[in-house]
Formats: structure tokens, C-alpha cells, sequence
């Protein structure tokens, strides 16, 4: 998947831009606060509809203006014009200049692995955000996921609503519960199965690709699920056993909404022995093991968007990442120095610098292989 042409309208500090882009490397340098970031974030509202950075989609409108706009030419198989419109009155999205009415049909049509500084959080931070970000990964690859995802929380809700009844009017029948409680395991059997085979997934690839880039080896992924190594028997059970608990508690206390996942380096996990760095080169690593899968799932090669990844890095960290990028993969590196890439020729590429929100110089580099 390649974007070759992208136009913005109002869109952060661009207030017009229009740029084709190479279809294997693009760097995006200068000074800090000039636009890079906004540039890359472009694309990924292009293909998401929202923002990775964690604010309103109005923010993202140029300040002063009602509406923006970002639109891009995205090449597959065939080439697709993609539009994502934002106003104070909402969000409208187009393919080849047509209406999709539903923002769920149209996510998912441009998949983008992206690295952010703040990605730190998915080691960091809690359950929830892990669990968000995997899912977000996991409906890009399978259709049907979102769909699961969202009748879970609906059962989810209406389950925890009963428990709550039953507790304050103890003559209700538990027949409803274990209705809403068995269909709720149905959903959750499914959406456990789905995240283990994405986790598997990454597991074949996460390792290699730390060793490649930190020189060390043994780093992997743990599931941690209620549901893990039980059948449908033994988890309905489970939630027999914590009924008692559920009730006094009014919620559901088990099933896939508690999951997590850790990073284990050498069985250590990395959120409280990992230094800052280690923590860094893991996320990292679990990008690029999501390139390779988003390919295996779909057949083709996510775009690839590395924000701000130098910053804290030591250079050697660095070369070995670039010799990590493949030349069938679009990849956007914002930078603020040009000079991590000077020993880069292994493909060709293009170089854009930024100031104040419009692209001032343009350059493209021929590989220079012997
Ligand atoms: N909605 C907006 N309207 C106008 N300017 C904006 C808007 N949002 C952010 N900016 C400006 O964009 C700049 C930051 O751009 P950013 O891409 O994050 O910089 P960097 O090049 O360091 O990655 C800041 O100067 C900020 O004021
Ligand atoms: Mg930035």
C-alpha cells in the first residue's frame, strides 16, 4: 500500500499543501515545531480518521478555520482517491469522491503501522490502553473483529445492569443472567482466540527483530487471559464461581475486558525492569513484527510511519533500525537531522523540509548501490 499524492486543506499549521511522495522512503526534517509531525499525523487521520495524538478532531482543523480537509491518492492494486473531512458538524469520509456513510466501513481500507514517542505508553501504561491498542491492531487485519468487539460491550453493559439488579431485588431469577452470561462467553471465546493469534504472530517475529536492533535476545509477549487454556465448560464455571463476587460488586469481574499483555525480556518484564531505552526498542520491535504480520493476514505491506524515533536513541540503535526498512515498504521518518541517513543507499528516497507548515525544499536521492 503507497500513498502517492496527498493534499491538505486547512489541516493543523498547513493551510494548503499538495505532495507526491516516494514510493519507498520519505524523510520529513526540521526544526522542532515546524510541521512534521502534524504532516505524518495527516496521513493517519487519512487512514483512521482520527488522530494518534490524544486530542478532539478539532484540534486539527487550522486555527480559525471552520473545516478541514486531507485527501489522498492511495495506490494497492488499483489507485483509490481517499477524502476524511472535518468540521465543527462532524466527520465525513469519501472514497473516489462518494459518500461512505458508515466511518466503520471506511477504516481499515488504509492500514499504517505507526511509531509515536508517546507509543511508550502501551508498555507503561495501564491494561485498558494495551488492551485498546491491540484491538485497534487487531480489527485492521480482521473485519469482523470491531463488530465482536462492540456486541461484547453491549452484553457486557446489560450483564453488569442485571447483576446490579439482582442485587437490590434478591428474588429476580438468575435464568437472564445465565443467558446474557453465556453469550457474553460466546463473543469473549471468540475475541480470546482472535488476540492469542495475533499475539502468536508477533511472537514468531518481535524476537529477531529486538536482537537485530539492541544485540540481545529473548524478548516476547504474554497474554494474560482469564479465559487462557480453559474450554467453554470450564470458563462458564469460572464465572459460577465468581457470581457471589459480581454480585457484591455489581460488574462482571472476569473475561476478556481484564485482559493484558506484557513484555517480557529473558522473563523480566519490561514495564518495571525495563530502562527507558529497552522499553523504546521493544515498542519498536513489535512495529515491525506488525508490518509483517499485517502482511500475512492481508497480503500486502501496511504504510509505515516512524515519528520522532531518534530523539533518545544512540546512533548505532539507529543504523541498525534503518537497515530494517524495506524498499516494498512506504516509510516516513521525521527528523530533525538529515544526518543519521547519510550512509543510507541502499534505495531510493526523498527528502522534504519543513517550515512553518509548507514544504520549502524538496529532494529526491537515486540508490547508490555498488
Ligand atoms: N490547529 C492548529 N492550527 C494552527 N497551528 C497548529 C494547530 N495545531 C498545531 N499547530 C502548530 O503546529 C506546530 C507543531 O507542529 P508539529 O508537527 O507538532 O511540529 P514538529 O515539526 O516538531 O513535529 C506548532 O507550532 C503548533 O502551534
Ligand atoms: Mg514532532
Amino acid at each position: 500500500m503507497k500513498i502517492e499524492f496527498l493534499k491538505l486543506l486547512n489541516f493543523r499549521n498547513y493551510e494548503r499543501l499538495e505532495v507526491h511522495f516516494s514510493p519507498t522512503l520519505n524523510l520529513i526534517y526540521g526544526k522542532n515545531g515546524s510541521g512534521k509531525t502534524n504532516l505524518v499525523e495527516s496521513i493517519y487521520v487519512l487512514g483512521l480518521t482520527r488522530s494518534f495524538r490524544i486530542v478532539g478532531d478539532k484540534t486539527l482543523i487550522l486555527d480559525g478555520k471552520n473545516a478541514c480537509k486531507v485527501e489522498g491518492t492511495v495506490k494497492q492494486k488499483s489507485k483509490n482517491v481517499y477524502t476524511v473531512l472535518l468540521s465543527k458538524d462532524g466527520k465525513k469520509v469519501q472514497v473516489n469522491h462518494n459518500k461512505i456513510a458508515k466511518i466503520s466501513d471506511y477504516i481499515s481500507k488504509i492500514t499504517i503501522v505507526l511509531f509515536h514517542p508517546d507509543d511508550l505508553r502501551f508498555i507503561k501504561d495501564t491494561p485498558s490502553t494495551r488492551r485498546k491498542t491491540l484491538n485497534i491492531s487487531i480489527s485492521l487485519v480482521n473485519l469482523d473483529y470491531l463488530q465482536y468487539l462492540n456486541r461484547y460491550k453491549i452484553l457486557l453493559k446489560q450483564r453488569n445492569a442485571y447483576l446490579k439488579q439482582m442485587m437490590m431485588n434478591g428474588s429476580l431469577s438468575s435464568d437472564y443472567l445465565n443467558i446474557l452470561t453465556e453469550k457474553l462467553v460466546d463473543y469473549g471465546i471468540y475475541l480470546y482466540e482472535k488476540r492469542k493469534l495475533f499475539l502468536e504472530s508477533i511472537n514468531k517475529e518481535i524476537g529477531n527483530f529486538y536482537e537485530k536492533i539492541a544485540h540481545v535476545s529473548g524478548l516476547k509477549v504474554e497474554y494474560l487471559s482469564d479465559y487462557d487454556g480453559k474450554n467453554k465448560e470450564q470458563i462458564l464455571k469460572m464465572y459460577q464461581n465468581s457470581l457471589q463476587k459480581d454480585l457484591s460488586f455489581g460488574k462482571t469481574n472476569i473475561g476478556i475486558h481484564t485482559d493484558d499483555l506484557k513484555f517480557l525480556l529473558n522473563g523480566k518484564d519490561l514495564k518495571d525492569y525495563g530502562s527507558e531505552g529497552q522499553q523504546k526498542n521493544a515498542i519498536i520491535s513489535y512495529k515491525f513484527s506488525e508490518l509483517e504480520i499485517f502482511r500475512e493476514f492481508t497480503g500486502n505491506y501496511p504504510i509505515f510511519i516512524l515519528d520522532d524515533l531518534f530523539s533518545e536513541l544512540d546512533e548505532e540503535k539507529v543504523q541498525n533500525i534503518l537497515k530494517l526498512l524495506k524498499s516494498e515498504i512506504q516509510t516516513f521518518i521525521t527528523t530533525t537531522d538529515l544526518k543519521h541517513f547519510v550512509s543510507l543507499d541502499e534505495f531510493s528516497y526523498k527528502s522534504f523540509y519543513i517550515e512553518n507548515g509548507s514544504i520549502v525544499r524538496e529532494d529526491e536521492h537515486e540508490r547508490r548501490r555498488k
